[in-house]
């Protein structure tokens, strides 16, 4: 069966890319990663996905800081359909989806998030879960929807905060987990006919 065809959207290293294209290069996800985009033009993520060869483009954001601007977006939906792709994998991507690209793939995009959704939502999650005192956070996949990390979620893990951890060093510990978790869920979903 020829593997699902993933569009990669992210805006920083790259690292949950990395792991994700790693497990499909070792045969456990029956999928191909068709094209990755990036509203950041020096992202790490374009870099890596070329080093494998990988279709990878930057995409100008336009005005606005926390969403891409209509058109832009337009066009991220334009491409991911033209490379065939029936699912998105947001994967450090920072900025919100809207209509040109959630009505192009409805209930076809996911997300990872840095903390137990629905608690700490938004930017630098481990932050906001060292400022308020809990005691464990973790990382969240979750189906996309119109909101801020508010879609359906599909899977959790949970990471401790031990005493005196700094941001780095729990952000650290989230992207241990956050390494094993994406590539667990996609393999999940795409094994399961979940999405097809
Ligand atoms: C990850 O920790 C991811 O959960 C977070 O950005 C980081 C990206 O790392 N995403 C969000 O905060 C989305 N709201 P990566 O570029 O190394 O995969």
């Amino acid at each position: 069966m020829p593997g699902l065809k993933l569009g990669v959207l992210g805006s920083g290293k790259g690292s949950n890319f990395r792991a994700i294209a790693d497990a499909i290069a070792r045969g456990e996800i029956n999928a191909e990663i068709a094209i990755v985009l990036s509203d950041v033009e020096d992202a790490g993520i374009l870099a890596l996905a070329r080093e494998r060869g990988i279709r990878a483009e930057f995409i100008a954001p336009g005005r606005f800081k926390t969403r891409m601007e209509p058109e832009a977006e337009g066009r991220m939906a334009a491409l991911l359909r033209e490379a065939g792709c029936q699912l998105i994998v947001l994967a450090g991507y920072m900025r919100m989806i809207k209509a040109p690209l959630l009505d192009a793939f409805p209930g076809r995009i996911i997300n990872i998030h840095p903390s137990l959704l629905p608690a700490f939502p938004g930017l630098e999650a481990w932050k906001q879960a060292l400022a308020a005192g809990v005691t464990r956070t973790g990382c969240t996949v979750h189906y996309v929807d119109a909101g801020m990390d508010t879609g359906a979620i599909i899977a959790q893990a949970e990471v401790p905060i031990l005493p005196g951890d700094s941001a780095e060093a729990l952000h650290a510990r989230i992207q241990v987990e956050e390494h094993r978790l994406y590539p667990a869920v996609l393999k999940r979903l795409i094994g399961q006919g979940i999405v097809k």
